[in-house]
């Protein structure tokens, strides 16, 4: 059932462009429409939001990070994004006015479930983005978004968080539809780019082997650092939780303009860091943040793993180890970035003997709170 894949997560991590395209199958076209009829919240109601909270965990809640950015930036609706277990404790402010949009991939994860609970008894709408036909969490929302992964079967979550990505853009997307913004002819292109995506993701596959050896090669360190901004600032915690649970290692995602404040005094010879660079063009200004950032932490004797899209020639003399992914819109290259960072955690787990489908003490899904 492997399909000749030494573990599922290999396999998942291979199926992702389908898992994208299935995602977004009869959602979006090449014209640049958005259809989501099957987002049953009346027009009307979606049009009085006036603020989305985003409730999830692990893997699921850094996909709420990345959805934050992009529902802001295309419906201008204030976003928060909490972790489930904190949610209800914190006598959270909603009302009938607030979208509560619930990550799980299982749908059946307990902290999530509750979170979801008490937004509905405060009267808010709750729409479900879960990858599990039938499940708890899409039973009891309003609206269910699927993403169309189809069955995550290894523990640590790929293929899930990538369609998760894409049901995010979609609902951000599909707001800024209903509501008329200013960015109609942006949400037209993105939503083009959007079809175009799983071909770049299938690109990034092809192009692992460097990532491989290079995880192999960094099987006996301690620790690996992970640094980025704006949206590649989650792809970083991901990275890091991807190499916590597989490899058993302490990894650490940093924002990083965090890193003067305090992370930078971790730095020291050899140590491993991998930098997710945003786009040279669009929010250039982080690029060229980002491109000192990496020569700081250099000149301070880190290894350097850089992780840039093609074409980016600033990065290159501080680059330890070159990763290209493709370009796409700023707000997209999650879907690309994320993809080396999972084979590096898989590889190095592997190469540390860990078993990669059953990682230790973690469940595939968590049904207590
Ligand atoms: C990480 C991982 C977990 C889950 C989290 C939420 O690889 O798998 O962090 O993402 O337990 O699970 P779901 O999405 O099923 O609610």
């Amino acid at each position: 059932e492997k399909g000749g894949y030494a573990s599922f997560m290999l396999k998942e991590i291979a199926e992702q462009p389908k898992a994208i395209a299935d995602t977004l199958l009869g959602r979006v076209d090449g014209s640049g429409t958005l259809s989501l009829d099957e987002v049953r919240i009346p027009t009307a109601v979606l049009r009085e939001v006036d603020k989305v909270v985003v409730v999830a965990c692990g893997t699921a809640y850094h996909a709420g990070l990345i959805a934050k950015y992009a529902i802001e930036h295309w419906t201008r609706i204030p976003c928060e994004v909490e972790l489930a277990s904190e949610f209800r404790y914190r006598d959270p402010i909603l009302d009938q006015q607030t979208l509560v949009v619930a990550i799980s991939q299982s749908g059946e994860t307990m902290d999530t479930l509750m979170a979801l609970r008490h937004a509905r008894e405060q009267g808010a709408k709750v729409l479900a983005i879960c990858n599990t036909n039938g499940s708890t969490i899409p039973r009891e929302s309003d609206a269910v978004l699927y993403t169309h992964a189809g069955p995550e079967v290894a523990v640590a979550s790929t293929k899930a968080f990538l369609t998760q990505l894409v049901a995010c853009y979609l609902v951000a997307l599909y707001l800024g539809q209903v509501r008329g913004t200013k960015y109609g002819d942006e949400i037209r292109d993105v939503v083009r780019d959007l079809s175009r995506i799983s071909g770049a993701v299938e690109q990034v596959l092809e192009t692992m082997e460097p990532v491989r050896e290079l995880a192999r090669s960094l099987a006996h360190k301690d620790t690996v650092l992970f640094l980025g901004r704006h949206v590649g600032h989650p792809v970083a915690l991901e990275g890091a939780l991807k190499l916590k649970e597989l490899a058993y290692m302490h990894a650490e995602g940093f924002a990083a303009g965090e890193l003067k404040h305090g992370p930078i005094a971790l730095i020291e010879e050899d140590l491993p860091v991998v930098v997710v660079v945003p786009s040279p063009r669009g929010r250039s200004v982080l690029h060229d943040k980002i491109v000192s950032n990496i020569q700081e932490i250099r000149a301070r004797g880190a290894r350097t793993v850089v992780i840039a899209e093609e074409g980016d020639e600033a990065v290159v003399p501080y680059a330890d180890h070159l990763v290209r992914v493709p370009a796409t819109p700023t707000l997209l290259q999650p879907l690309v970035a994320t993809v080396p960072l999972q084979v590096f955690a898989c590889e190095l787990a592997t190469a540390r003997g860990n078993e990669v489908d059953q990682p230790r003490n973690l469940a595939k899904s968590v049904t207590v709170e």
